[in-house]
């Protein structure tokens, strides 16, 4: 066909430009099916993008003659021409002499389409917001502290005094060069989330219902249930006439809303510098129902978490700052317990090195 004959335009209404157009395009997809190597490609790129006698130019032309209201119409459709004509190239070009079809014509839509994967909670992540719900829905706010902590906030106004062999069972990591520090300035990583405690007294008096989810860190070798990275929740309830009973009764509840209502609880004696008394709380074997087997060590209970009375000796460091922890007239609870624990018992994990090795088999079936 020559040229002229498809460059034939007899008027500039929509149905000749249409069919003209029209034309055109089907050409240009007939050179281009008939592409079979980098000289007749060559020959394609001249015949329709030439400067000079290319197809493209010729076609440019209609704009100048079309009269004012149809230069738009022949614009887009122009416009369109050009980039099919681009498109051709383009594919012929990436795909090869043999297989110059356009690249529309390419797709193969039986093919699976891709799947984009939606982020989901991480375990560890998912409990600890379980956790703090439950204690949300009793009326407790949420706090945070630093991870970089002070040896003052750490362990000496969480009642370890300088020097007490409790510290040797919390031993950290801890910022060097600040010997020229005094001691309770002293930074190090926090080894449980109990510092808050005393942050959040000293910010404001009582009554205090908190709890406070975070990382901390210990000189522990790690193994299937020790990691020298974890979380915690911290929870402290200060008020006046706080007793062991309310704090009975509302872990026996956090045990029952997290594990199922069938869970009892027990409490035994227990040591924390900072509460007094203290004790381990212990729930019937979610695995067994308290009958006794491997996992419980055929006992019936497992221990899950740490709690106590708020000792008068923290009261007295919060009153430093805020008067009214007086331990005369008020009184608090306070626990702490360990996210990955708890995870682990609920999820039935035995290995705690899984939360954290990024593995997408183990970690996509929390989603
Ligand atoms: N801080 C303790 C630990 O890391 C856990 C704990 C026990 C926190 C008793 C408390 C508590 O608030 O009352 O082992």
């Amino acid at each position: 066909m020559a040229n002229e004959e498809i460059l034939h335009l007899s008027s500039f209404d929509d149905e000749s430009l249409n069919a003209a157009f029209a034309a055109l395009e089907q050409r240009a997809r007939a050179d281009a099916a008939a592409l079979d190597g980098p000289e007749s490609m060559e020959a394609f790129r001249l015949r329709w993008t030439g400067r000079k006698q290319g197809r493209l130019n010729d076609v440019s032309g209609w704009l100048k003659a079309a009269p004012p209201q149809a230069k738009k119409s022949v614009g887009e459709r122009f416009k369109s021409l050009k980039d099919l004509v681009e498109g051709l190239l383009d594919a012929a070009a990436s795909s090869g002499p043999t297989d110059a079809a356009p690249a529309a014509e390419a797709i193969d839509i039986t093919l699976p389409g891709t799947q984009r994967l939606v982020g989901a909670e991480h375990p560890i992540t998912k409990t600890l917001h379980e956790i703090v719900s439950v204690f949300a829905a009793l009326g407790y706010s949420v706090g945070v502290g630093p991870e970089v902590e002070t040896d003052y906030y750490n362990f000496e106004s969480m009642n370890f005094p300088p020097g007490h062999p409790a510290r040797d069972t919390q031993d950290t990591l801890v910022i060097a060069n600040q010997e020229k520090r005094s001691l309770r300035d002293r930074l190090l990583l926090r080894t449980h989330t109990s510092p808050v405690q005393m942050r959040t007294m000293e910010r404001q008096p009582p009554p205090v219902r908190i709890v406070i989810p975070g990382k901390v860190h210990r000189n522990d070798a790690a193994d299937a249930t020790h990691s020298p990275i974890f979380h915690q929740v911290e929870g402290l309830c200060v008020d006046t006439n706080i007793t062991f009973s309310d704090l009975k009764g509302t872990l026996d509840h956090a045990m029952k809303a997290l594990f199922g209502s069938a869970v009892k609880t027990r409490f035994f004696p227990s040591f924390f510098p900072f509460t007094e008394p203290s004790a381990d709380v212990q729930i019937s074997c979610i695995f067994c129902g308290g009958k006794g087997c491997r996992k419980c060590k055929q006992s019936g209970w497992i221990e899950l978490l740490g709690c106590g009375m708020v000792d008068p000796a923290v009261f007295a460091f919060a009153a430093e700052k805020q008067p009214a922890y007086d331990p005369r007239k008020i009184s608090g609870f306070a626990f702490g317990m360990g996210v990955e624990r708890i995870a682990m018992m609920k999820y039935g994990i035995s290995e705690i090195g899984q939360f954290y090795a990024g593995d997408m088999r183990f970690l996509g079936q929390f989603v």
